[in-house]
């Protein structure tokens, strides 16, 4: 596997690589890699790409110092699983190469408007608009690739996409199926900042969704079950809405075919989310 960090050589080879005819296939990550990468890593491969990784905890995106402080950081242990995921280009930049004036704003900043602003971004302003300059910048260094996101964020890959179309950039996005542990559970890095009782209670995400999922029904009927269910497992949600799997609007009563169900939920302090698609049946059917 190569190693890089320096941003010129990373440029440099992305570019040899499709100068040799192959395709890049980018995966974004901030680190403390788990098996939803490497099922990302996977996918680059079965499209036949050469496959580049990024770790980097972009500070951008975290609303908060605390939850930037103890977002985990295992740099030891990802460098093995990327080997073992199979990624031929790990590439580290340091926060100095990213951003080289931070904590100060950078003049630029990607903002992709209404998708952005509801849902994870209401608890987390700016968090979007980190995320899609973060994005932006990684895409503009790699050049044309396809790039691999998990569907676990949904949100985040809908901003992605709609960032992607609105700059014309020469990326294809490929969403790719969330990876559940054997209890349902979506695997996160943030996972391990759940203590014992807090991992089991946190099933409760799922069983909410495969509860709706098995069931047509109006699009408020379908929060109403998410609620209740979540409420049985002695859960608040942050949210729990029904929403177009494109746009991310929230699902009316009057609509119809599939949509996506998302939840977001703080358990022991951590902010977990997950989401599942749902058939909804308009009201008078
Ligand atoms: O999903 C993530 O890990 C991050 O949001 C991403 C896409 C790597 C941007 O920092």
């Amino acid at each position: 596997m190569d190693q890089l960090s320096d941003i010129d050589q990373w440029r440099r080879y992305a570019h040899e690589q499709r100068a040799r005819g192959r395709r890049v296939g980018l995966v974004p990550t901030m680190g403390a890699l788990h098996e939803g990468h490497g099922s990302l890593v996977r996918a680059a491969h079965e499209h036949g790409d050469v496959v580049l990784a990024t770790i980097f905890v972009n500070p951008r995106q975290f609303h908060n110092d605390r939850d930037l402080a103890s977002y985990p950081r295992t740099p030891d242990a990802d460098f093995a699983a990327a080997e073992r995921f199979g990624v031929d280009c790990l590439i580290a930049p340091s926060l100095v190469a990213m951003w080289p004036n931070y904590p100060e704003p950078t003049a630029t900043t990607v903002s992709v408007r209404g998708i952005s602003d509801h849902l994870e971004g209401v608890g987390r302003p700016g968090h979007f608009d980190g995320v899609a300059s973060v994005v932006a910048k990684l895409f503009a260094i790699t050049g044309p690739c396809r790039a691999y996101f998990g569907e676990k964020d949904f949100q985040q890959l809908g901003v992605i996409r709609a960032m992607v179309r609105d700059l014309a950039l020469d990326v294809e996005v490929v969403g790719c199926p969330i990876i559940r542990d054997p209890d349902g559970l979506a695997l996160s890095s943030r996972n391990v900042q759940l203590t014992e009782s807090g991992r089991a209670r946190a099933t409760a995400l799922s069983r909410a969704l495969a509860l709706v999922a098995a069931q047509p029904a109006r699009a408020s009927e379908h929060r109403a079950r998410l609620l209740e269910s979540l409420h049985s497992s002695s859960l608040e949600p942050i949210y729990a809405e029904v929403v177009d799997p494109l746009t991310l609007v929230p699902s009316s009563d009057t609509n119809s075919g599939v949509a996506r169900a998302l939840l977001a939920c703080t358990v022991d302090g951590v902010r977990l989310i997950d989401n599942g698609p749902v058939q909804l049946v308009a009201q008078g059917e």
